[in-house]
């Protein structure tokens, strides 16, 4: 039988990260943050001066890049070294958001990420989050589900976590950031933002933590 796959898609700020990692410690699975790949793919593009325009140039970025995640130690958060770079403060900010949906963009960077992504599906099982997880690169989970939250709540989230980490930012600056984020990943050609089609829907506006873990534990149990 194939290694169980549990597919966490939705967009920024719905509480996938948080959500998809406690999941997935509770269920002994790995961790596939595949947002992180293309933050990292976009932040290497931006070292090496690239335009991230560019599709070739940042395509041939993609198929070299080299990306590792470290775990941490007790809650602490994992690591993301990029090119043997410890990046991850760097590629929690908006500018890399942004820059990593501008790259995410390019059909051809996708594809350099695929192969990359399909090898954290080992035993005993993976909670994979992203935007494409259900739809394109894992279709075939068993068990998938799309995470949504108001624009407003999302961008309420992510001001606190910002502010957590001692970022400025202003709430309304940071809602529209996301809204037009949103759109971007949303209308794209190719594995735009959407549920997939066997995907549950949870809408987790005003709902805690715990209760959206137990709601997505109930889908593998189900
Ligand atoms: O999830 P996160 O905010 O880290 O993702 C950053 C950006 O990477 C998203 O806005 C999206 O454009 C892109 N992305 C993607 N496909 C994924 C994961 C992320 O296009 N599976």
């Amino acid at each position: 039988t194939p290694v169980p796959v549990l597919t966490i898609d939705g967009p920024s700020g719905s509480g996938k990260g948080t959500i998809s990692r406690l999941v997935a410690e509770q269920l002994g699975w790995r961790l596939l943050d595949s947002g992180a790949l293309y933050r990292a793919v976009g932040y290497a593009a931006g070292m090496e001066g690239l335009d991230l325009s560019d599709a070739e140039a940042v395509t041939r970025c993609a198929q070299h890049v080299k990306i590792r995640f470290h775990a941490a130690p007790d809650g602490q958060d994992t690591r993301v070294l990029v090119n043997g770079h410890d990046a991850t403060d760097e590629l929690r900010t908006e500018t890399a958001g942004a820059a990593a949906s501008a790259i995410a963009s390019i059909p051809t960077v996708r594809q350099a990420l695929v192969d990359l992504q399909l090898g954290f599906r080992k035993a005993p099982g993976l909670v994979a989050d992203g935007r494409d997880m259900g739809t394109v690169i894992f279709p075939d989970a068993a068990h998938k589900v799309f995470l949504t939250a108001s624009a407003a709540e999302r961008a309420k989230r992510r001001y606190k976590q910002l502010k957590e980490k001692g970022l400025s930012v202003t709430l309304s600056g940071l809602q529209r950031e996301i809204e037009a984020r949103d759109t971007r990943d949303a209308s794209r050609a190719v594995a735009p933002l959407k549920p997939a089609e066997d995907a549950v829907l949870v809408d987790t506006t005003g709902m805690g933590i715990d209760a959206v873990v137990a709601k997505v534990l109930a889908v593998v149990q189900s």
